[in-house]
């Protein structure tokens, strides 16, 4: 089955039930300072499933983007993509157990017509905070034993190794604020997969082997990590499902090999072509070529480019990773699989269309500058062991120094350098690069900490003052100023806008002045839910261009009464804020920076 095909019934199943769609969220979080890339469909609903009301209600469906960074040595087996397409629902202190498992039930078996006895699920064995699943397990009795299917066969308890999800894995794991919950995962078996006994003797539906496949989790999150570290149920319990779109695809295809499907073989199929090979020889580099390119696609659509900082950085590896598989399959054209992923994903995302020039010209531009680095790393070594030239001047042996070298100053993995020609120290190498890790985790340590996830007060402040700023910045420099992202923690504020040139000292003051007066009017913050259409008519900004999206909460800085439309800042935000702009004391400006064509960066602290 097509991947809009699953993608309509998906949405019209649970709209069928009650289920409102909401858009899929940007790809880079824009007021999540927690995270570099959204690696959920709940990811943008934290609030509301620690109980704030949102705008749509309390069942809610959607199809969102993903990339997980945390998979990119994995690319290259049958299954793992960095990229992927999460179908979500979600109840919001609404529904729960009675209803999700047989829904999905139904969802796979009468809807994406999978055969019921291809399925297998596993259910939360208990620890000491959470009791066992029970209740999971006998709906999933009643349901495969009205197929007349054996449950005991086909029903599973794990720990929190396994049936536990939160954002941050394992309840130990969890830090304190965070929610989450027991989970039941449905798999799906591939009967013409044998298990391999290099991955244990048994095989279980957990095995890696390949022969059992994930396709959905619903996680019933009904906890809440306490500053205790106890585990403590929420006020009211949630439902979070996810599914993957790829793996579902699989499954209904029966087909074990995620680059062998409807979606993913026609950018197998371009690599053949530009390659002059063939996929059954080249698996692991073509798998990574094809899954490298569409999630850097993706990524620059959401206006980041190739960099050694944060999202940029993450662009910068999976493209020099896929430049590095296809050098070695001596492909021809990068652009043919780039133009074959825009034309796969653009039904689904019309905005690639659109972008394609962007894409492509970041691609190739970047290649270009890997070209150069390749040449500069090999005429440091020629220099090191005193030879001249762009080639290789008969060096293969180098020292883990070196090595290391072209690593921090040049960029290059191991793997890269190794393809180079180069041999090195690998124990001594991994020593260096631990050594390098401990001190960056150091320097680096509480870099997200305490950002708008964790709701602390000096957070909160910090968010109210970026609103203050983006409205202080278009009245000094005019309304085509706006908000391309921020990052809040407990320390400082930073905020990224669109703008076409260095602000002078004036101007910086300017602002500065003028989010100081903002705060001694101590003016009240306040939200309303409101349609899009009345929110755009009160002057608010804000990202109000998804077409599934009714209802925004609208924050309003300004006098509780009167148009709002005279209210000094309007902008469409999830919260929370502070009540009171006085709350703030002063606000100051520490740094401003350009970020690349067109973008800027203010550094701030909201005391
Ligand atoms: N949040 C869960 C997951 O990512 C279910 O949506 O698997």
């Amino acid at each position: 089955m097509q991947a809009q095909e699953i993608i309509e019934k998906y949405i019209e199943f649970f709209e069928g039930n009650g289920h409102k769609r909401i858009p899929n969220s940007s790809l880079v979080p824009l007021n999540d300072p927690t995270t570099l890339f959204t690696s959920a469909g709940m990811q943008p609903l934290v609030p509301y499933l620690l109980g704030e009301k949102h705008p749509e209600g309390t069942k809610l469906v959607n199809v969102q983007n993903c990339f997980r960074a945390q998979d990119i040595d994995e690319i290259g087996d049958n299954r793992h993509t960095t990229f992927f397409r999460m179908l979500g629902n979600w109840s919001l202190g609404d529904y729960f157990k009675s209803e999700q498992i047989p829904w999905f039930f139904e969802f796979l078996t009468d809807r994406l017509n999978i055969p019921a006895e291809k399925l297998y699920v596993t259910v939360f064995e208990g620890n000491d905070s959470v009791p066992k699943d029970t209740e999971s397990e006998q709906i999933w009795k009643r349901l495969f034993e009205e197929r007349g299917l054996n449950a005991k066969e086909r029903i599973f308890y794990y720990g929190t190794d396994k049936n536990w999800w939160s954002r941050a894995g394992a309840p130990d794991k969890m830090p304190s604020g965070e929610p989450g919950g027991p989970s039941t995962e449905v798999f799906y078996e591939f009967t013409n997969i044998k298990h391999d006994k290099k991955f244990g003797e048994q095989c279980h539906v957990n095995c890696d082997c390949g022969r059992f496949l994930e396709i959905g989790n619903s996680v019933f999150m009904a906890y809440k990590k306490q500053d205790d570290g106890s585990i403590k149920p929420l006020a009211s319990p949630n439902v979070d499902f996810g599914g993957g779109l790829e793996r579902l695809i699989m499954a209904t295809e029966d087909q074990n090999d995620a680059f062998s499907t409807s979606l993913l073989k026609p950018l197998v199929e371009t690599i053949e072509n530009t390659t002059a090979k063939n996929y059954d020889s080249n698996k692991k580099e073509m798998r990574v070529v094809a899954d490298h390119l569409t999630a850097s696609t993706f990524i620059i659509s959401n206006g980041i480019k190739p960099s050694n900082k944060e999202q940029g950085y993450v662009l910068r590896r999976l493209l020099r990773r896929a430049f590095d598989n296809f050098y070695l399959l001596n492909g021809d054209s990068i652009t043919s699989i780039v133009d074959k992923i825009v034309d796969q994903y653009s039904q689904t995302d019309p905005d690639l269309k659109s972008k394609y020039e962007e894409i492509k010209n970041t691609i190739l531009t970047e290649e270009e500058a890997y070209k150069r680095v390749l040449t500069e790393a090999k005429k440091f070594i020629n220099k090191r062991y005193k030879k001249t030239g762009d080639e290789l001047m008969g060096v293969t042996e180098i020292s883990a120094e070196d090595a290391f070298t072209l690593y921090t100053t040049h960029g290059l993995s191991p793997t890269q350098i190794k393809s180079l020609g180069f041999t090195f120290n690998d124990q001594e190498f991994a020593r260096k690069m631990e050594e390098h890790s401990s001190k960056s985790r150091t320097a680096s340590a509480g870099k997200f900490k305490g950002g708008l996830a964790d709701h602390e007060e000096q957070t909160i402040k910090g968010h109210t003052a970026t609103h203050l700023l983006q409205q202080a910045l278009r009245d000094v420099l005019g309304d085509s100023v706006h908000q391309t992202g921020s990052n809040i923690t407990t320390e400082r504020l930073r905020f990224d806008f669109k703008y076409d040139k260095k602000l002078t000292d004036d101007e910086l003051k300017r602002v500065e002045e003028i989010v100081n007066e903002k705060i001694k009017e101590n003016l009240p913050v306040h939200f309303e839910m409101m349609p899009v259409a009345e929110a755009k008519a009160t002057g608010a900004i804000g990202l109000f261009d998804d077409k599934y999206q009714e209802n925004v909460k609208v924050y309003f800085i300004g006098p509780l009464s009167g148009p709002r439309e005279d209210a000094y800042s309007k902008e469409f935000c999830g919260g929370p804020h502070v009540d009171f702009t006085g709350k703030i004391k002063k606000f100051r400006i520490i740094k401003e920076e350009s970020l690349g064509k067109e973008n800027r960066r203010i550094y701030a602290i909201a005391e």
